[in-house]
């Protein structure tokens, strides 16, 4: 049966930028914060390291901001960046007000540093779960509040539009039963699209759907070539690709090729502490074997390190290494780069208006050029807190009017097992592609062919949906075909290398053409504008 509702303001994604946004807006209306699964289960719960803020007056701001447009490679949209290092100590400080609680020594909050970072500015909870306690203390401050609903276990699978207005989103919940809810304003917040690589530090919910729903319904997309590869992530065969915190770099781990050399000096001053993309890409190049396909073993170690309890700084890592027979302090960690954060998204301006009126994006879904081609270590989700809070107030600012969408239909949706299956070996097929023709090391061949095998993916995901089949799975499927797309048309049409995103065939940087941002709009077609 066709279902519908109505909600003041629709939330996609429980993490840091849709709780804080969520927190704001129910101050002036009825909240729907939309979630596929748990509340926890976001990429904000996963962030380990911390989050970075300058909590010490004007000249640590000033650094903060130097820091971010420096690991930016030249494409850092400045007065985003400003925005980021300003409003982040009120944020954080609010944050920890409503019962984020960090770690600290005798009072003071403990900082620790990152690469790229010029000082330990990293803020961290419960040595490295940060994203965690962020997550619980948001989610609990939120759901005290009457009129904040969620509807977890459910999915968006698709945004209703009238003209050039969104109106509201149509939602999926567990058992396959649809329902349209009109809104006011919708927030995506729904975080990035790791899982569009087949080797990603992101969980399975990071399909990107937010960004594809947003592109389809016609808002434009930027930036998307540039795909932040963390440098460590576990690499043992079998196992997930487990993140190893940059923040194990920062108390001092070395990085050591499988002859044992410490190779980052071969690469950058900084050493381990170099940008992220300049580490992943080192410990790719170290990692190649003589024979295309050959790999080699590179590791991180921490046996030198003296004075830290290092299981204690790091009992989530440690526990998760003991569960494959590793000691952090004792045994060399074998690691390999891994898809991990998404610099590109919905484009944004700096209130978190997309340019769909009534759409609004906020956190690793928005695109308001404040990475630039290289997110700086643990900006992520001070950005999310900073451009969540600013979404919902531009979302009270621009006070629209609800406009009550029509019932879809209301048909129950399931897929057979086989389908099922089907699906599975698609979606698998993607990602694999993905990895192999669009990941660290790209150039024109690699990417057309990248290209033609999402196109045989999406032809597959097509007939599916037009036999009237559908299922969170195969919208999920979609959305990470449409993003994947979206990353190879870009990645194609920007001949030049830059931060996280490099051409073996173009390996400069080509400021005269190319200090730009790419923006497309969901047709393949990309266009580079000067913000
Ligand atoms: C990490 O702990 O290394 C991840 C932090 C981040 O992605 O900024």
């Amino acid at each position: 049966m066709a279902t519908k509702s109505q909600v003041d303001f629709l939330v996609m994604g429980a993490g840091v930028a849709g709780l804080r946004a969520a927190v704001e807006l129910a101050r002036h209306g009825e909240v729907l914060v939309v979630t596929k699964e748990a509340v926890a289960e976001s990429n904000t719960h996963y962030a380990q390291g911390g989050i970075a803020v300058a909590m010490e007056g004007d000249e640590d701001v000033a650094l903060h901001f130097e820091d971010t447009v420096n690991a930016g490679d030249g494409l850092v949209f400045r007065p985003a960046a400003q925005v980021l290092v300003a409003e982040g100590p009120v944020r954080v400080a609010e944050l920890i007000e409503w019962g984020a609680a960090f770690d600290t020594e005798d009072g003071e909050l403990l900082r620790t540093r990152e690469g790229a970072h010029s000082l330990p500015r990293i803020l961290h909870a419960n040595g490295d779960a940060t994203g965690a306690e962020i997550s619980r203390s948001l989610a609990a401050f939120a759901r005290v509040h009457k009129r904040i609903r969620f509807a977890e276990w459910t999915t968006v699978t698709g945004l209703v539009v009238d003209g050039d207005r969104v109106i509201g989103a149509d939602l999926l919940d567990r058992e396959g039963n649809r329902e349209r809810v009109s809104a006011r304003t919708v927030l995506i917040a729904a975080g990035g699209a790791g899982q569009v690589y087949s080797d990603t530090t992101n969980p399975a919910v990071a399909t990107g759907d937010g960004i594809a729903l947003a592109s389809q319904a016609g808002a434009a997309l930027a930036d998307m070539e540039f795909y932040q590869f963390h440098p460590t992530a576990l690499s043992l065969a079998g196992a997930p690709r487990f993140l190893l915190s940059e923040a194990l770099r920062g108390e001092g781990a070395y990085l050591r090729n499988d002859r044992g050399e410490r190779f980052m000096e071969r690469y950058h001053p900084l050493l381990e502490l170099a940008p992220r993309d300049v580490v992943a890409r080192a410990i790719t190049r170290e990692g190649m074997g003589a024979r295309p396909g050959e790999t080699r073993l590179v590791h991180l170690d921490m046996r030198h390190i003296r004075g830290i309890d290092l299981h204690q700084r790091f009992p989530g890592i440690s526990a998760t290494l003991a569960r494959y027979g590793l000691d952090l302090a004792s045994d060399l960690i074998p690691v390999r780069p891994a898809a991990h954060y998404l610099m590109g998204g919905i484009k944004t301006d700096l209130a978190g208006r997309t340019t769909l009126r009534g759409l609004y994006a906020a956190g690793e879904a928005a695109c308001t050029g404040v990475h630039g081609a290289n997110r700086l270590a643990s900006n992520s989700l001070l950005e999310g807190l900073v451009f969540g809070a600013r979404a919902a107030f531009s979302m009270l600012d621009d006070d629209l009017v609800l406009q009550e969408a029509d019932a879809s239909d209301g048909s129950v949706w399931s897929l057979s097992h086989t389908e099922e299956s089907e699906l599975e070996s698609i979606i698998a097929r993607l990602q694999a592609s993905m990895w192999a023709y669009a990941g660290l090391l790209r150039e024109e061949t690699t990417l057309l062919q990248g290209l033609a095998a999402q196109e045989a993916c999406a032809e597959g995901l097509a007939q599916m949906f037009a036999a009237g089949k559908g299922s969170r799975r195969l919208a999920e499927g979609e959305a990470m075909s449409h993003v994947a797309r979206a990353i190879l048309h870009s990645a194609l049409a920007r001949t030049e290398s830059r931060g996280a995103h490099y051409r073996n065939d173009f390996p400069k940087r080509d400021d005269e053409h190319f200090q730009k941002h790419s923006v497309t709009t969901g047709d393949g077609g990309v266009e580079f504008e000067e913000w």
